[in-house]
This record gives C-alpha cells, sequence and structure tokens, in this order.
C-alpha cells in the first residue's frame, strides 16, 4: 500500500483541529498506520524545510513550526502522496479550493493547518526522521 507523511502544525494543533483533521483523511479513505504528537527541534525542522532554505521567509517557518507541538502521522492509501495532497489543498489558503482542509480550515500561507509530503521520496525521507 502506498504511504505519505502527514503533520498537522501548531496551529491546527493550538485550534484543536487534530480530530478534524484524522477524521478528513479516514473519511477520504486512507488509513492512519502511525500517529503521536510531537515537537520539532530546531535541527529537525531545518531539514524538514531543507528545500526552503534560501527563502526570505525561512526563519519565520522554522521558528512557526518549532513554536508547539505537531500531530505527526503516517497514512497509507492509493496513490497516497497525490491523494493526500489533492486533501490538503493549494499552498496558500486563498487559492485551496473550497472543500479541501486549507481552504476549509486556514486563511494564511504561513499557519495553514497541514504539512503533506511532496513526492514518495520525501515522504519516506520524512517518515524515517519522524518514526524511528
Ligand atoms: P507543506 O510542505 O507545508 O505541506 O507545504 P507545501 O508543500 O504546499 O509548500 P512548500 O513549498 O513545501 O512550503 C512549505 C511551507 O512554507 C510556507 N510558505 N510560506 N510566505 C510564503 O510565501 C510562503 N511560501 C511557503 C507555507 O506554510 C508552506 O506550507
Ligand atoms: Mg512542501
Amino acid at each position: 500500500m502506498d504511504r505519505t507523511f502527514v503533520m498537522v502544525k501548531p496551529d491546527g494543533v493550538a485550534r484543536g483541529l487534530i480530530g478534524k483533521i484524522v477524521t478528513r483523511f479516514e473519511e477520504k479513505g486512507f488509513t492512519i498506520a502511525a500517529a503521536k504528537l510531537m515537537q520539532l527541534n530546531q535541527l529537525e525542522a531545518e531539514r524538514h524545510y531543507d528545500h526552503l532554505r534560501a527563502k526570505a521567509f525561512f526563519g519565520e517557518l522554522v521558528a512557526f513550526i518549532t513554536s508547539g507541538p505537531v500531530f505527526a502521522m503516517i497514512v497509507e492509501g492509493k496513490d497516497a502522496v497525490k491523494n493526500a495532497r489533492a486533501l490538503i489543498g493549494a499552498t496558500n489558503p486563498l487559492e485551496a479550493a473550497l472543500g479541501t482542509i486549507r481552504g476549509d480550515y486556514a486563511m494564511d500561507v504561513a499557519s495553514n493547518i497541514v504539512h503533506g509530503s511532496d513526492n514518495d521520496e520525501n515522504a519516506e525521507r520524512e517518515i524515517g526522521m519522524y518514526f524511528r
């Protein structure tokens, strides 16, 4: 079965949306294979967002993702990476369709509620980082 890494970000956890987000994945047809509440440290956050190191917002991004607990999940299902990202919606909630998680629960690109791996290689890399 295909799998991907999904994480409710600190804003989603602080707003009490873990349950709703888990439900959205379950209702779509995914299975939650593993899950845990955890806090990313500076090094983990920098590795997680390594592809954005050159961006002006990198420091803010790392500060945000380490600002509180996240809810990390391994989710399984057909074409898991693509189906999860379709359910999550566009990076900027302004462009995310209503009916997607970001479209329904977020308003700002900097606090967009949930992360989903962007390809199979990164899904395995992120699962390896957080579920050892
Ligand atoms: P994610 O990794 O969190 O699932 O988001 P994504 O693939 O849709 O987007 P990505 O390019 O990987 O960006 C990671 C996170 O960086 C923040 N971001 N801020 N201020 C900005 O213009 C900007 N652009 C990206 C977002 O929170 C995005 O989720
Ligand atoms: Mg990404």
